[in-house]
């Protein structure tokens, strides 16, 4: 065995720390995505046009021990997922990046 090349397996789906934004996320494909990233650790931003969809999966997964937070938005509306949007800063809500500073 080579000890240089050894490597913590247990780190590979470690998503502690990072924030994934799931859109389409209040259901199927996207809340089984959003609830498995909340799994291994993710913050996870459950966003969907259906708004109580959304905040339905974000709420199954708080209550299941993980973090998650709903937001509302439709990925045609082009305001909505420009950087300064209320639904942008919303997502990136406990950063600084949408503080007037930052701007
Ligand atoms: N389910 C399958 O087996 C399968 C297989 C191959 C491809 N797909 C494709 O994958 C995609 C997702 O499939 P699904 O079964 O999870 O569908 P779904 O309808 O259960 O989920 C789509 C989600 O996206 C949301 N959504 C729709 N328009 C939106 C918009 N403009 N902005 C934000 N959110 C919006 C919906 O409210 C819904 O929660 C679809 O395009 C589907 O055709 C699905």
């Amino acid at each position: 065995m080579n000890p240089a090349k050894s490597f913590d397996y247990r780190k590979l789906f470690d998503l502690s720390g990072r924030v994934a934004l799931v859109v389409g996320g209040g259901s199927g494909i996207g809340q089984a995505g959003a609830e498995g990233m909340a799994a291994h650790g993710a913050h996870v931003v459950v966003a969907d046009i259906v708004p109580e969809d959304a905040k339905g999966v974000a709420e199954r997964i708080s209550g299941a021990g993980g973090k998650a937070i709903s937001v509302q938005i439709d990925v045609r509306d082009t305001a909505a997922v420009t950087p300064w949007s209320p639904q942008w800063c919303a997502i990136r809500a406990g950063s600084t990046y949408c503080s007037p500073h930052r701007r």
